[in-house]
């Protein structure tokens, strides 16, 4: 396993006053990093990075290559996360393809001159589409169903094209569904958990979209995290892309009866139409890649991950 040790190294996080970017600074400062966010606080929010850690904020778009350029002087890595999400994708491609590609070609662009010794770039398992094979592997065909997937596929096609073409040391992670703290209920964005233990622990019932027995592959946020920094600091993930997720198939309704005993609430589900986006029947990710070259591997289970969710959300979130 790597040690993830940044101790004297600057890294750049875009999009890190988001979710999953939090988390991530977080975990950069504590690992002795000095860290710059640079996120226009679309979906992010400054509340998300703890008062307690030092990093340097810059508001502003990927969008803007002379930002982004700035930004990324004398950074030794860039986790790059900044990207607009399936729904706002959905409602406004253009939007999306200006900053999930624009932005993506933008760090690229400024990473032939700066130098960085390597990037992340974080895409998405929504690139499937209905898979053929599963759990997916690396290999699979991809089959854009979405605006958000084609942006998301196109941000990883220039990520391998600079690699190839400019030695730019860059990586693609694959997240699957990904859940923990910080990720807002309140924000219309986020995921079907954070959804559920705010309705369950608010006494509403839960609406669940079919039947509630398509699957996903659940990732606790610490795991996806680690796996990313690690990606970040190994030379043997340059030019790579890996899936990160847990290779555990759980349905919709799984979750749901996990979440009832967890906070010891009967619950009931009003079952509405299928969503209209990302309605993808079963997925589950094959992570032996990453396994085997980087030694990564999931560390918390989806009980204790939902049962640490709950927690932060009564502990902190509720009372906001
Ligand atoms: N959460 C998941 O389950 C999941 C799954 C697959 C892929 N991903 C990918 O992981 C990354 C982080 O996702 P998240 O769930 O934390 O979402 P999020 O919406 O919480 O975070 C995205 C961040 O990017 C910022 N941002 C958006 N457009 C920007 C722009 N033009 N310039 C600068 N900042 C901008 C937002 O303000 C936000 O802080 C994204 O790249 C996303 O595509 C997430």
């Amino acid at each position: 396993m790597i040690k993830i040790d940044f101790t004297g190294s600057k890294v750049l996080v875009t999009g890190g006053a988001g979710f999953v970017g939090s988390n991530l600074v977080e975990a950069i400062v504590r690992a002795g990093g000095k860290v710059t966010v640079l996120d226009d606080l679309f979906t992010g929010k400054r509340e998300n990075l703890d008062a307690g850690i030092s990093y340097e904020f810059i508001k502003g778009s990927v969008t803007d290559y002379s930002l982004v350029r700035s930004a990324m002087e004398g950074v030794d890595y860039v986790a790059h996360l900044a990207a607009r999400n399936i729904i706002v994708s959905t409602k406004n491609p253009r939007e999306d393809y200006e900053t999930n590609i624009g932005g993506t070609l933008n760090v690229l662009m400024a990473a032939r001159e700066t130098k960085p010794k390597r990037i992340v770039y974080t895409s998405s398992a929504s690139i499937y589409g209905n898979p053929r094979i599963l759990p997916i592997v690396e290999d699979e065909a991809p089959l854009t169903f979405s605006p958000y997937s084609v942006s998301k596929l196109a941000g990883e096609n220039y990520c391998y094209a600079f690699y190839e073409t400019y030695y730019v040391p860059v990586t693609v992670v694959r997240y699957s569904n990904i859940f923990g703290p910080k990720q807002d209920p309140i924000n219309p964005y986020c995921g079907v958990i954070s959804k559920f233990i705010e309705a369950i622990d608010g006494g509403k019932s839960l609406q669940v979209h079919g039947d509630g027995l398509q699957t996903r592959d659940f990732t606790y946020v610490d795991d996806a995290t680690s796996g990313t920094l690690m990606a970040l600091l190994s030379p043997r993930a340059d030019g790579m892309v890996f899936n990160m997720g847990t290779g555990i198939e759980t349905s919709i309704m799984g979750i749901v009866n996990i979440l009832s005993e967890l906070m010891g609430h009967k619950v009931t589900c009003d079952h509405v139409d299928r969503r209209d986006i990302d309605n993808i029947r079963r997925r589950v990710l094959n992570i032996e890649r990453i396994r085997t070259r980087l030694r990564w591997h999931p560390q918390i289970g989806l009980r204790e991950g939902l049962r640490r969710t709950i927690e932060w959300y009564q502990a902190d979130k509720k009372n906001l």
